[in-house]
């Protein structure tokens, strides 16, 4: 079916997670389902339509809190969807991410084996993610959430995670996060980056063109694809008193610590950039959503504002890729829309208490290979991009503890030798979250002809 192009962003079809940010703070839950019976996931969907779409009205009483539904590979099967159309998904997508976990770098203590069940197995079929700025809104959504799927035997709730923002409100490794964002052209949400045209339509959401001025692939039927989202959800488990031991161990004052936390990140904990400020932190700039993501890498090419081999740098090279125009940084970007889970490790312990805690990494986008596992294989686990072969992200980048990271200085260099694995992969879906169309499409699938005309049962 060919593909009609619009005029501009559907924006009332589209689930409101994709394009815009989460509260701050917030609460949140993320649901995973399996479906036994397709009748029962078909009015699963029919009733968690209103709910996706009441999160996208200012007059609704629990405005603020909005309910996103994605589903695997095995989802859209177990719902009905014809073949033809499954056929017509990214390859990726239609293997899971555990399959790609080799590629992804998930071995070892972060392999599918070691993964919480039933992350990575085809139990899992939709994904719920509930987000509200307060309890009482969380709970006022998650129970008409919870009343959608009560009563229908044939779904099953087979994992939970509940999320919030730490009091701190930053991530546990003591970072605030979540603020190198794309704007998205006809979304209305502006550019935190001024020198960063919005990302054309297509990159983040199907049925329009993308930087490559071309329809990136989309499912089909049409009415299925238009407006959908890939999700990628992974969660992260992060070993935050490894992290304060190691840094520990290789400053001699807390604000060495700090400064060599700051190296790895490409960005002090309160999120003032090193390129801006590159001796200390800022926490007026860190806290001023005008000025902290106002900024290049273009003059630090050897990296001593902020390292080349920075988190953040890495994730996003901005302007330091440019010079033989061979990488298109355009074409990796993503929208993140990250959580954290479990409790803070007391400022200043050391000792690792046992508690799960991490972040729920989200994207969206509309390549999952060319955004997500780019950026996740070519630039956070390898460094032949940065002439560094041997070195991986030093926050993220999951080592096996013989990892290495660069710090350009005067008059030499500083060396981080065997850092450990910070990040510990706890398992992850690919997922698809539709447009509202294409839900209604999916909870009618009974009655809708398939795309060769024929009626599925
Ligand atoms: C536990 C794992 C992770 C932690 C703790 C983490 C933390 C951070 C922090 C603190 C920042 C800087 C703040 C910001 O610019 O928003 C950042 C930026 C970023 N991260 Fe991560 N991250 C993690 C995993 C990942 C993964 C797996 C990816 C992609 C595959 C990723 C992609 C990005 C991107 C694209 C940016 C923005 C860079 C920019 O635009 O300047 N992160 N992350």
């Amino acid at each position: 079916m060919t593909v009609v192009e619009g005029t501009g962003l559907e924006l009332d079809d589209i689930q409101i997670g994709a394009l815009h940010e989460r509260p701050s703070p917030y609460v949140g839950s993320y649901l995973l389902l399996r479906i036994d019976d397709a009748a029962a996931a078909r009015a699963l969907v029919r009733r968690l339509i209103p709910l996706v779409d009441s999160g996208r009205s200012e007059s609704e009483p629990e405005h603020g809190a909005w309910i996103t539904v994605a589903f695997t590979y095995s989802g859209l099967k177990a719902l009905g969807v014809p073949q033809e159309s499954l056929d017509s998904f990214a390859p990726e997508f239609r293997q899971g991410m555990a399959a790609r976990a080799a590629e992804l770098g998930d071995v070892g203590v972060s392999s599918p084996a070691n993964w919480e069940a039933p992350l990575g197995t085809s139990e899992v079929h939709v994904a719920v993610a509930v987000l509200a700025p307060d309890a009482e809104r969380l709970e006022a959504v998650a129970e008409k959430a919870r009343r959608a799927q009560s009563e229908l035997p044939g779904i099953e709730l087979v994992w939970r995670q509940d999320c919030y923002q730490l009091p701190t409100g930053r991530t546990s490794f003591g970072f605030k996060d979540g603020i190198g964002q794309p704007a998205v052209e006809g979304s209305g949400r502006p550019s935190s980056h001024p020198s960063e045209a919005p990302l054309k339509a297509g990159e983040i959401v199907l049925g329009y063109r993308d930087e490559t001025g071309e329809l990136p692939p989309m499912p089909t039927p049409e009415v299925l694809g238009r407006n959908g989202t890939y999700v990628v959800f992974r969660k992260l488990h992060t070993r935050v008193a490894a992290y304060r031991q190691y840094l520990h161990a290789k400053a001699a004052t807390r604000e060495e610590e700090a400064l060599l936390g700051a190296k790895m990140v490409g960005r002090w904990q309160s999120g003032a950039p090193l390129e801006v400020t590159p001796e200390r932190d800022d926490a007026e700039l860190g806290a001023d959503p005008a000025r902290n993501n106002d900024f290049s890498y273009a003059g630090d090419p050897r990296g001593f504002r902020c390292p080349a081999g920075a988190h953040a740098r890495r994730a996003n090279p901005r302007d330091a890729l440019d010079d033989d125009g061979s990488v298109n940084v355009r074409l990796h970007r993503m929208i993140r829309r990250g959580t954290s889970y479990g409790p803070l490790l007391p400022d200043g312990v050391l000792e690792d208490d046992g508690a799960d805690r991490g972040i729920i990494f989200v994207f969206a986008g509309a390549h999952l290979h060319r955004q997500f596992e780019f950026v996740k294989t070519q630039w956070l686990n390898d460094g032949i991009f940065i002439g560094a072969p041997a070195e991986r992200d030093p926050l993220v980048g999951q080592g096996d503890g013989s990892g290495a990271f660069t710090i350009p200085r005067t008059p030499i260099r500083r060396r981080l030798q065997e850092l450990p694995p910070f990040v510990v992969t706890r398992g992850g879906e690919y997922c698809f979250a539709p447009g509202l169309r294409a839900l209604r499409w999916l909870s009618e699938l009974d009655t809708a002809p398939t795309p060769a005309g024929k009626r599925t049962t």
